[in-house]
Parts: C-alpha cells; sequence; structure tokens
C-alpha cells in the first residue's frame, strides 16, 4: 500500500461521459486498488451553472452510482459529497486571502467567457458569477483540505490542478509548512477523449456518450460518430478516427493492432469499424451497468454510503482546518 493520497471530483451537471471515465476515473479507480483514495462529486462547483436542486441531486445520485459501479475499491477509497463536509466552506475562505485575483484572470474557462462575450460584443463579465470566477480557489480547497498527492484528471483540468499547487506554496511560504504539493496526474492517451463530432467530448457541446445509456442508446451514439467520406477499400488514419481513439481504450494490444491494420490497409469501412467498437464498449460495461441500475433504483444505499464517506472525510479534513488556523489565526 502507497502512502500516496489520490483524489478526484466531478460536477454533478449531467450522466458521466466515456470522457469522464477514460480522463480521471479509470485510473482512480485501478489506483484505489494499491492507495488511500478520495474520490467525491462536486456538487458546489456545479452551483454556478445549474440552478435547480433537483436536477443536482439527480446527478449526484448518477455519479455515485457510477463510480461505485465502476468498481472503486471502497476498503481503501471514500466517497461522498462535496457539500457535506463543513470544512470546505472553512478552507475556501481561508485560501481566498492568499490568491491573487491575477491567478483568477488568468484561468481557462473564465478567459473562454471573456472570449466569447468579445465575440459577441456583450460586456466582457457577462454570465460570470463569482463562483465561476473563484472556481480554482474552491477546487484547490478541495484538493488540500484531504492532503492529496496525486489528481487524475483529462487535459481540461490541468490548469487548476497546478493553481491548487500554486497556492498551497503561496500559503507555505506565508505561514510555514502546512500543505502537500499535489500534482495533476492526466491518462496517456485519455488527456482529451474526443466526442462524437470529434471535438472534446464534453457536456456543453453535446456530443457525449453516456457511460450507462440504455444498450440501444449506446448503439445509436456509436454509430452517429462524424467520419471524413473515405470508402471501406480506401487507407484511413486510425490516429484521426474518433472511432480508433476511443476502441483503444477498451480493447487489449492484438485487438488494437488488428483494428489498426484494417484501417491503415482500407479491409474496413466506418460503418463496420463502429459496431466493432460498439460491441466492445458494451460488452465492457455490460456488468457494471447492472451494478448502475441497481444502484439507482437504491437510492437509500447510496445515501448511507455517502453519509459514511462525508463522516470520514469531515475527520481528515477537521484536522486540515486545524493546522490552517492555527497558522493564520494563532
Ligand atoms: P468535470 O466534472 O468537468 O469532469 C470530471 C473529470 O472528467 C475529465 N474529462 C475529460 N477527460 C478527458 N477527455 C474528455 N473529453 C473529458 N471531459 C471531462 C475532467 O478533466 C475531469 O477530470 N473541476 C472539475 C471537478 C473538480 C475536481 C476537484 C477535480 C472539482 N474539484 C478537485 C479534481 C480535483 C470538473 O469540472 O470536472
Amino acid at each position: 500500500m502507497s502512502d500516496k493520497v489520490i483524489l478526484t471530483g466531478i460536477k454533478p451537471t449531467g450522466m458521466p461521459h466515456i470522457g469522464n471515465y477514460l480522463g480521471a476515473y479509470k485510473s482512480l479507480i485501478e489506483m484505489s486498488n494499491s492507495h488511500k483514495t478520495v474520490a467525491f462529486i462536486a456538487d458546489l462547483h456545479a452551483l454556478n451553472s445549474v440552478h435547480d436542486a433537483k436536477t443536482v441531486k439527480q446527478h449526484t445520485y448518477e455519479i455515485a452510482a457510477f463510480i461505485l459501479a465502476m468498481g472503486l475499491n471502497m476498503d481503501n477509497a471514500i466517497l461522498f459529497r462535496q457539500s457535506d463536509v463543513d470544512a470546505i466552506y472553512k478552507l475556501n475562505t481561508f485560501l481566498m486571502n492568499v490568491t491573487p485575483k491575477g491567478l483568477m484572470n488568468r484561468a481557462h474557462s473564465y478567459k473562454a467567457m471573456l472570449e466569447k462575450n468579445a465575440a459577441s460584443g456583450d460586456d466582457p463579465d457577462n454570465g460570470v458569477n463569482m463562483g465561476l470566477y473563484t472556481y480554482p480557489i474552491l477546487m484547490s480547497a478541495d484538493i488540500l483540505l484531504y492532503n492529496a498527492d496525486i489528481v487524475p484528471v483529462g487535459a481540461d483540468q490541468k490548469q487548476h490542478v497546478e493553481f491548487a499547487r500554486d497556492i498551497a506554496e503561496y500559503f507555505n511560504r506565508m505561514y510555514g509548512n502546512v500543505f502537500r504539493l499535489p500534482e495533476p496526474q492526466i491518462g496517456v492517451d485519455a488527456g482529451l477523449i474526443p466526442g462524437l463530432d470529434g471535438r472534446k467530448m464534453s457536456k456543453s457541446y453535446d456530443n457525449t456518450i453516456p457511460v450507462f445509456a440504455p444498450e440501444s442508446e449506446l448503439r445509436k451514439k456509436i454509430m452517429r460518430i462524424v467520419t471524413d467520406s473515405k470508402l471501406p477499400d480506401e487507407p484511413k488514419n486510425p490516429d484521426e478516427s474518433t472511432i480508433y481513439l476511443l476502441y483503444k481504450h477498451f480493447a487489449n494490444a492484438a485487438e488494437i493492432k488488428n483494428l489498426r491494420e484494417l484501417f491503415e490497409n482500407g479491409k474496413i469501412g466506418y460503418g463496420d469499424a463502429k459496431k466493432i467498437l460498439f460491441e466492445k464498449i458494451n460488452s465492457y460495461l455490460d456488468a457494471p451497468r447492472k451494478r448502475y441500475e441497481y444502484l439507482m433504483s437504491h437510492t437509500d444505499e447510496l445515501d448511507k454510503i455517502l453519509a459514511d464517506g462525508a463522516a470520514r472525510a469531515t475527520a481528515i479534513a477537521n484536522k486540515t482546518i486545524e493546522r490552517v488556523r492555527r497558522a493564520m489565526l494563532g
């Protein structure tokens, strides 16, 4: 058992999709067999964009069920809802006071909003609430509260984890060695999983493959993957095909090599390649889907697991808050 702590979070803003799974959860779950693991549902982070309590609650269950169904090792892991641990609100306030405003101005998600507003001629801060603007501080609080060493995330979250490290360094320089310095871990070939249209798979582009779509919907989604117009007997570059790029994460080495050769030698059409991809993902998800469906129809069990996780997370978090209070307030 390693003494490194692995941590990651996910916003309950929609059904978890294949990009979330491959970008962060596949490796978190693998590492949970040999590491202390902290997994949480970042419901406070959802609040800057989702303003309906029922929706947040429903997605919170879906995400908890997803993480458990995919096999998080609960002997070594805790799973909880971010908002259930009071210490998070405290650390957020403490960190506000060591975080330079300039750092927030550089955050990709805030800058993307500024650019969108500039393009449409709107006020620069149109649609930007303080939850969005200070998002990286709350995320740093998540990471530092539980003494995380390694944070598996997709490439889109790398900057946020680096900010957490920067903020920890500012703090430690001012107040002594209070925080561990976390590091992002981006999966090989999984930093940016493409969606149905070839752009990054993202709820906001409506191009996702939900992990637990019913079989018929999964098939439909996969058949909708956008391709170029090459004919079956034309050679194709597998590395530019979403079909191959997704297949790589679910198949074994011999299967990957085989599909690669079929692409390169013009021995397969996109329609048949999509069928192979569907079969592979569908069989991979078969047993987890059953566990997921069971948990979603037993949300009382999820409530218990989340409550137990919150109690254990609180015990860790309160110790961190004690150290921070002593350092900042004496
Ligand atoms: P969120 O909810 O947007 O996504 C959850 C995780 O999925 C990854 N991801 C992807 N990875 C590869 N390819 C994609 N197409 C793709 N789409 C999503 C994300 O990078 C992320 O790792 N701010 C975070 C949640 C969070 C968090 C934290 C993460 C809150 N506190 C502390 C780590 C540590 C977010 O919005 O992720």
